[in-house]
């Protein structure tokens, strides 16, 4: 199922919480939507999922206009969407299987279907023979699990995850990825990752839009909005990952005021002996590494340049004209 939104609007009184937000997500992959907290990103949800109604603009699912839907074509297009959420959203009263039931039982489903699919659902997410759990005694990872299963209970086009990871440690949180990645691929959903995580982006989203106070301020490729932020707000959400992502080795604490990205065929030159000989720049490198972006690796160097401004602003031109994204100026 494509999403289209067209100049979407919500105020909160005078506060314009989403503004005219325009956006194409396609078919069958899962898409990103970074920002801060308050970004607008949790507004921008229920209306694309038609929890709210906008204050203007549209809703497209496919060639069909959803924003307006009303009663029983509002309940029967919700039935195909699938949500999940940072805190779960699990009734503590039933066990895992109880859950996951729950929205085969508001659909009349008989009891015999539910409890084959509750099954198939249960081992689908990892957590076969599970289903007498009750809720209180799951991990915050199995408890997402859960959360799925629920969310994918009635075949949906779409799934939405509002900050589904956000409780979750490092390693759970990758585990919940793949398993997300797994299900996309296995049953050609729509996912639209919502998150203020640039890890989430990086490991799990194929396009990615960032959102600022209300407003969409760069959209691409995750390789492409990777390699070339644009936005500061990117490049903030960049540089806050450059410094936990293990694979970039730092050996000098001090310094560091350029980040390099390299891409594609650029890593092929040797682009940092070129400049160095031919202008008489001087590299000192402070970190270096690889980072995986969207299934393309991007080497990532930081370092300082000199002896002087001059140097700097040459090399750089030079660098931009090879192709490397600098980061710092
Ligand atoms: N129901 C509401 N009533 C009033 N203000 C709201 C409501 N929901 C969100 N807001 C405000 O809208 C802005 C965006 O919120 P939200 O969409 O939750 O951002 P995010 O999910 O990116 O953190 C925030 O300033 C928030 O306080
Ligand atoms: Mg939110």
């Amino acid at each position: 199922m494509r999403i289209t939104l067209k100049n979407l609007k919500r105020d909160y009184g005078s506060l314009h919480a989403v503004q005219d937000v325009s956006l194409s997500i396609p078919d069958n992959t899962i898409y990103g939507i970074i920002g801060r907290s308050g970004a607008g990103k949790s507004t921008l949800v229920r209306l694309v999922s038609m929890l709210e109604k906008p204050d203007a603009g549209e809703v497209w699912y496919d060639d069909e206009r959803v924003d307006g839907l009303e009663g029983k074509d509002l309940i029967s297009r919700r039935r195909r969407i699938g949500m999940i959420f940072q805190n779960f959203n699990l009734f503590s009263s039933r066990d895992a299987a109880g859950n996951i039931a729950y929205p085969m039982e508001i659909c009349g489903m008989d009891k015999e279907h539910i409890k084959a699919r509750v099954d198939e659902l249960l081992g689908l997410v990892g957590l076969e023979g599970r289903g007498n759990a009750p809720i209180s005694t799951l991990s915050g990872g199995q408890k997402q699990r859960v959360a799925i299963a629920r969310a994918l209970a009635c075949k949906p086009d779409i799934l939405f995850c509002d900050e589904a990871t956000s409780a979750l440690d490092p390693q759970t949180t990758r585990s919940i990825l793949a398993l997300i990645k797994e299900l996309q691929a296995k049953m050609n959903l729509t996912v639209v990752m919502i998150t203020h995580q640039m890890e989430v982006v990086r490991d799990a989203c194929e396009r990615v839009a960032v959102l600022d106070a209300g407003r969409v301020v760069e959209e691409g490729m995750v390789s492409d909005v990777f390699a070339n932020p644009r936005s500061e707000v990117t490049k903030d959400f960049l540089s806050n990952l450059t410094n936990v992502k293990d694979s970039i080795v730092r050996w000098s604490t001090e310094g560091g005021r350029f980040t390099l990205r390299f891409r594609g065929g650029t890593t092929d030159e040797p682009i940092i002996s070129i400049i160095s000989n031919e202008i008489g720049a001087v590299f000192n490198i402070r970190a270096a590494g690889v980072q995986e972006v969207g299934g393309e690796e991007l080497g990532v160097m930081v370092t300082d340049i000199g002896p002087d401004e001059q140097h700097v602003r040459i090399a750089l031109e030079m660098l931009k004209k090879h192709g490397v994204s600098v980061e710092g100026e």
